[in-house]
This record gives C-alpha cells, sequence and structure tokens, in this order.
C-alpha cells in the first residue's frame, strides 16, 4: 500500500514511484505537514520543524504555558481561521453567533485502496488501478464543523489527488464562506510562482516571478475559469530549470469562478490554498448537510519539464475519459473562419468535399445553423435548423456531407440565451439576472441559470435530442460570455451566493448525463477560445479549442503556457488562412502545420481559397500527422527554450515512451540575415541506441544527440520551420 501509518510516530506517510508525502498528527491534535518531495526511505520528518516563541503569534489555549507553539507558526495540512493562524486559511465558516473561528483537529483516519470519487465533480480516475486512498478526519466541536481531508495516491503517475468535505455536525447552520481544497506548505527554500494568465485571444501566458512576502493571487469571478487566469499554478526552486530543481503543481479540476493564493510569511516559508469560488461564495450548511470542494492535483518534479510531463499523463489517462482518450481523433475541418455566419448548403458541401478529398475526417458545422440566427446578435436558445439557409434542412446537409465520407460535428451554446430568442421570451427567469436591474450583456447574450434542474433539463434533452435526430459524431460545446448578474430566480436571498458554484455543478450534472448516454460522440470544450480551458472540463470534454487566435506564431506562447500542464491531445489547434484572421500575419502553410500538429489537429479555412500547392501541402500533412499521431498525443514532451534562449525562436521534442521515435519542432518567430547558428539539446532518448535523422540523412548515438546536440541549419525566409524525426535503428 503506498500510504502508511505509524502509530507510534502518528506520521501518515503517502508515497508514489517517484515522491513521498508525510504529515503528522502533533500533540495537540493538530495535523501537521511534514515534507513532499523526492521520494525518501519512510522515517518520521518531524525533526526538519524546530518550534520557537514567535512574537505576536499566540498559542492554542492548551499550549498557552507552551509559548514556543503556536498555530502562526507551523505547517498544517487544513489551515485553520479566527484562532491565530494569522497566514492564509484554508476555510472561513460564519457561525450562527456571529464568529468565524473554526479549528479542525484531527479525530481519526481511515487508510483505503482505490480513489475517492466526489458528489456531482469531476475527479481523477484509478487508471493504473493502483491507487490508494487516505481520509483523515478533523473535527471542530466548537462550530460544529467536520472535515474529510481526502488525499487519493496515484503512484505510476507521480500525483497525490486532494479534496476536502465539510459537514455540519452541529445542530445550527453553519455558512462556508471561503472552502478550501487544498493546502500546500513549503516550509523552507526560495520560491518562483508560475502562473498562466491572459485575455481573449492570448491565452495561458506564463509569467515566472518569485514569490513575494505577503499575499499573490490569482483566480476568477467570471463563472468560468477564464481566458484572465487558468487554475494551475506551479511554485518552483527559484533556481529550478527544466531539467532540475524542486518543482510542485497545483491543478484544479473545476471549471468556475476559484482563488489560487500564495503567500510567504514572516519567517520565509510558503502556503498556497486552491479554492472554490470568487468573494460572493457563502454556501450554507444546515445540521447534516456536507459539501465537497473540487480535486486538485498536487504533484511535485524534479525539474519542469518532469513535472508537465507527469501532468500530461495523469490528465490524458486519469482525467480525460472515453473512447477519445487516447489514440486516434479524427482530423477536423471547421466552417467558421471559412464562412462564419454565411451558412449555405452548396457552399458548406463544396468545402466538406474538397476537405474529404485532402484526407480530412470529420466536418464541423460551426455557428449559425440554427433558427434566427443571422449574426451573433441573436437565437441562441432555439437549437432547430434555420430553414432560410438550409431550405432542405439540416438532415439533408449532414447526409450529403456524410456521403463525401466524411463524419459530422456540429457547434452549440448551450448555456446561453440571447433576449431575441423564442427562448427567452417563453423563459425570461431562465437568464442570470437581478429582478429591477438591466442585466450586463455579453456579446448581446445572457448566461442561463444553469443552477436550476429544469434549465438543466432543457439543455440535456435538446442536445440529446439533436444526437438522436442526426448522424452527429462530434460536438463543439461553446460559452461566450462570462457569467455577471449571478442571480438566480428560484432560491430564496440567502442562497444567492451558491448560485456560480450551483450553475457549475448543474452544467457537470449535464455533461455527464451527454457524455454517458453517447459515448461515441467526441465533445469538444470551448469558451471564446480558450477561456474554459481546466482539467474539470477535461473530464468531460477531452479536448478544447485552444484559443480564438489561429496565428501561429501567436499560438506559440498560447500553446506552450497550455502545454506546461495540458497534454497535446486536449489543446484544439487548426491551420487557418494566411494572412491570419486575427492579426494579419502571413505565414508558411508548413509552420501554420507544424503549430497545429503539437495540439488536436485540424483545418479552419476556405480551401477554395488555397493555392495549388499549398492544397499539396495540406494532403501531405495529413500523411504525416497520421504517421506521428501517436507520438504527437503519448510521447513525453519537452520544452527547449533554454538552449535557444536570445534566439527569436520557439522549440520543443517529443519523444516516444519506448524512445524508438522523436520529433523536434523549430519554429522562427523572426528571420535575421548573417544569424547565429541554433543550437539544441536532445533530451529522453536512449543513450546507447543509435537514432536516424531522416530529414538529414545522418545516424547518431542518443549521447552525442543529447551531449552534443545538434546544430540547425539556417532557416530563411518569414516565419520558416524545421522539424526533424528520429526513429532508433
Ligand atoms: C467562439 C468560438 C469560435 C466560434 C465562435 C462562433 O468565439 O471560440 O471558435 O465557434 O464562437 O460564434
Amino acid at each position: 500500500m503506498s500510504i502508511l501509518w505509524n502509530s507510534e510516530q502518528k506520521t501518515l506517510t503517502l508515497e508514489t514511484a517517484g515522491t513521498t508525502y508525510q504529515m503528522a498528527v502533533d500533540q495537540y491534535g493538530v495535523l501537521r505537514h511534514v515534507y513532499y518531495g523526492k521520494k525518501v526511505v519512510p522515517a518520521d520528518m518531524m525533526y526538519l520543524h524546530r518550534n520557537y516563541d514567535r512574537g505576536f503569534s499566540g498559542n492554542p489555549y492548551e499550549a498557552r504555558t507552551n509559548r514556543s507553539y503556536s498555530l502562526d507558526a507551523v505547517c498544517q495540512e487544513f489551515s485553520s481561521c479566527g484562532v491565530g493562524d494569522f497566514r492564509l486559511p484554508s476555510l472561513r465558516v460564519l457561525s450562527p453567533d456571529g464568529s468565524r473561528c473554526a479549528d479542525p483537529r484531527y479525530v481519526r483516519h481511515e487508510i483505503r485502496p482505490g480513489k475517492y470519487a466526489l458528489p456531482g465533480l469531476p475527479a481523477a480516475l484509478d487508471a493504473d488501478g493502483d491507487a490508494a486512498t487516505l481520509e483523515a478526519v478533523l473535527e471542530d466541536p466548537g462550530c460544529g464543523l467536520r472535515v474529510r481531508l481526502l488525499y487519493s495516491v496515484l503512484p505510476k503517475k507521480d500525483i497525490i489527488a486532494r479534496a476536502v468535505l465539510y459537514e455540519n455536525m452541529g445542530t445550527a447552520p453553519l455558512v462556508l464562506e471561503k472552502a478550501g481544497s487544498c493546502c500546500l506548505e513549503l516550509p523552507f527554500g526560495s520560491w518562483d510562482l508560475i502562473h498562466f494568465h491572459g485575455r481573449h485571444c492570448a491565452e495561458r501566458t506564463p509569467e515566472r516571478l518569485p514569490v513575494m512576502h505577503g499575499i499573490q493571487a490569482v483566480g476568477s469571478g467570471r463563472g468560468m475559469s477564464s481566458h484572465q487566469h487558468n487554475p494551475f499554478l506551479i511554485l518552483c526552486d527559484h533556481l529550478a530549470t527544466e531539467d532540475r530543481g524542486d518543482c510542485y503543481g497545483m491543478m484544479y479540476l473545476y471549471s468556475g469562478s476559484f482563488r489560487a493564493e500564495v503567500e510567504r510569511e514572516a519567517y520565509g516559508s510558503v502556503r498556497a490554498v486552491m479554492s472554490v469560488g470568487d468573494e460572493s461564495f457563502r454556501w450554507t450548511l444546515l445540521p447534516g448537510e456536507s459539501f465537497a470542494a473540487p480535486e486538485v492535483l498536487l504533484s511535485y518534479a524534479d525539474g519542469l519539464a518532469r513535472l508537465s510531463q507527469q501532468y500530461h499523463a495523469a490528465v490524458r489517462e486519469n482525467v480525460c475519459r472515453g473512447e477519445y482518450r487516447l489514440g486516434h481523433r479524427p482530423v477536423l475541418i471547421n466552417s467558421w473562419e471559412a464562412v462564419y455566419f454565411h451558412i449555405q448548403p452548396d457552399r458548406i458541401l463544396d468545402l466538406a468535399r474538397r476537405a474529404a478529398d485532402l484526407g480530412v475526417e470529420l466536418f464541423v458545422l460551426d455557428d449559425g445553423w440554427f433558427k434566427g440566427r443571422t449574426d451573433d446578435n441573436r437565437a441562441l436558445g432555439d437549437w432547430v435548423e434555420n430553414r432560410d439557409k438550409l431550405p432542405e434542412g439540416l438532415g439533408r446537409l449532414i447526409s450529403d456531407i456524410r456521403k463525401t465520407g466524411l463524419l459530422f460535428g456540429l457547434w452549440v451554446e448551450p448555456e446561453m440565451v440571447s433576449e431575441d430568442s423564442d427562448l427567452y421570451r417563453a423563459h425570461p427567469d431562465w437568464a442570470l439576472t437581478v429582478p429591477g436591474r438591466k442585466p450586463t450583456m455579453g456579446r448581446n447574450q445572457l448566461v442561463l441559470d444553469l443552477s436550476r434542474k429544469d434549465v438543466q433539463d432543457f439543455i440535456i434533452h435538446f442536445v440529446s435530442g439533436l444526437l438522436e435526430t442526426y448522424d452527429i459524431s462530434y460536438i463543439k460545446w461553446d460559452f461566450n460570455r462570462s457569467m455577471t448578474d449571478v442571480y438566480s430566480h428560484l432560491l430564496p436571498a440567502e442562497k444567492q451566493g451558491e448560485v456560480s458554484h450551483r450553475a457549475v455543478l448543474g452544467l457537470y450534472r449535464v455533461l455527464e448525463t451527454l457524455v454517458t448516454r453517447f459515448p461515441h460522440v467526441l465533445f469538444e470544450g470551448c469558451a471564446g477560445g480558450g477561456g474554459r480551458f481546466d482539467a474539470g472540463m477535461m473530464h468531460y470534454t477531452p479536448q478544447i479549442w485552444c484559443s480564438d487566435d489561429t496565428d501561429p506564431i501567436e499560438r506559440l506562447t498560447i500553446q506552450k503556457g497550455t502545454l506546461f500542464g495540458y497534454p497535446l491531445s486536449t489543446v484544439g489547434a487548426h491551420v487557418s488562412i494566411a494572412p491570419n484572421h486575427q492579426t494579419g500575419r502571413t505565414t508558411p502553410i508548413a509552420t501554420r502545420a507544424a503549430v497545429a500538429m503539437a495540439g488536436g489537429f485540424g483545418y479552419e479555412l476556405d480551401l477554395s481559397r488555397v493555392a495549388p500547392e499549398d492544397l499539396d501541402a495540406i494532403r501531405e500533412q495529413i500523411r504525416d500527422f497520421r504517421a506521428d499521431e501517436p507520438l504527437l498525443r503519448e510521447g513525453l514532451y519537452f520544452r527547449l527554450d533554454e538552449d535557444l534562449a536570445g534566439m527569436d525562436a520557439c522549440a520543443w521534442l517529443l519523444v516516444s515512451p519506448e524512445k524508438d521515435k522523436a520529433l523536434l519542432t523549430v519554429v522562427t518567430t523572426a528571420t535575421h540575415a548573417n544569424a547565429p547558428l541554433m543550437h539544441v539539446r536532445f533530451k529522453g532518448l536512449d543513450p546507447d541506441a543509435l537514432y536516424r535523422l531522416k530529414e538529414e540523412d545522418l545516424t547518431l548515438p542518443g549521447s552525442v544527440l543529447m551531449h552534443a546536440g545538434f546544430t540547425l541549419p539556417m532557416l530563411r525566409g518569414d516565419y520558416p520551420s524545421f522539424r526533424l524525426h528520429l526513429e532508433r535503428i
């Protein structure tokens, strides 16, 4: 078993293939955090933590004569509130008497095989059959709160999954104002925070900053995980590189508003807390009720590359589910940048025929196909075919497309409603709006209130209807505005602080029902590009449209940031037209494809406007992609930026798990005359094996490629790229 309880030392030690995590119950029943890092021989590591009298740090009543003991100065698994730990609390609880004090202490624990599940929430699965779970029960009789701290070890993945169940064990209602899912303590060291910020068309830009004294926080209050901040953080040693240095990740399986806070306190230790909701979160727990805080996947690795690889494997194999989790996905063409709202059967069919001829496998009809949808100001909610645009109906168009040999996919935006729609006219109370207040509009639309079961059932019903009526293999599930005016017309005033989270639970219920009912359909997530690109959504949609920005040069940053935590298989990426519709930039078709292949590969352009030589290139790209797909989907991913520091280029490498194949990709972002040579070192190869460098007609040992490296040829022209395949012989 990968979880050990030592009853003498009162230590609980969790082990994965490469890491050790230890906690201990101390003399006051506080569940102390002891160690998390590289795997060590099991030992009691409490010796690491020395206590001294720290001025202005209070002492728990039982320790009033032991002034060297303060909750403010010890590392804990779950930090308290209102009782003398002045650092980040893991929870905030309002008692009926108006106090906000909660100090849950250890009462018991249980260790069991398997992975815990969370009611109504996504959670990683025990895909390898080796998981074990620790449930540590903490109670505070003072306020009547019990917390169950859940830890599941995924040994092969070097992941520790964490979640918290809050229970009211008292006789009076409690209000949860903050519900943390995970508290991570780093007692010693000098840390950098890597977080992923952005905006529409520039999602998940990595930013690395030293953790300062005080609190650094990112999060979202938009009811979606957001373009602006991603619910994934890395804390790494200030000197950590791709290859070495302590690196910790916190990945939230949650798609709504969240807070990720990091604090460096007076004595230098760092605490990070991930919690659900924003400042407006308030959840009432009646006696006997419980609340599940979503899951966080923790991981530790020596070096950033390894950390990313660990998350890639865990997300791909333990978080994503269904038929499309691994292996082949159809290469698609999407109609959006080809025709936008101008959907005409002839034009669509022409696009489908051209695509089929090139080797594309799936046609996706994007926005604009439904009743009244002439532009993005109207009609969301009226999910029936638009007879003005499709006089012979959607069924006829689908069957004509199917005759070209392509599968068919459809765009929907189920969680939204336009004011100008039959749905809104019939059910104005289904939208999130505050009585007596004109709602804030976004893309001239409103967000449906998914906290309501009738709204959830409406969505399940109409999406099921589409999937049962038509021959549809794929659904693109969009979400194109942030939540505002968060008010549910069904709930009383004191429950309005629950609406945002209830809406996310509603979404998960809808998606769970649909993916279970339609296991052969591939669902791709989307939110104005990558505004809801998180591991929570990946439990239902194994692929998510990464960004509305399809410019390959912009995508280098967006995808690099995304791939710090999420695997290539989740990243929707398309080759679009040049000049690019978002930036106006012209790039070679080879570069556009090289970048899109670091993701769920597809096309999104008007093929009737593509030059014949580029059409030939596309045919070739699809063939190449097929051949490389296992490597692109399941290979170990290495960023090679450290080798190219100061160069206007971005490079990455994929190496098959068996080390028999590798693919190097380099994309330049500026071309210079008489330029210095670019040189990279391969990683992850078998040092003793011989590799053939396909495009270079060279054969070299792995150790040479890894240590002496490879010098790139001079690349010329606008935004050239370079790909090199390696094969073990
Ligand atoms: C969003 C998506 C796009 C496209 C449009 C359609 O912006 O990200 O890919 O589907 O909506 O309106």
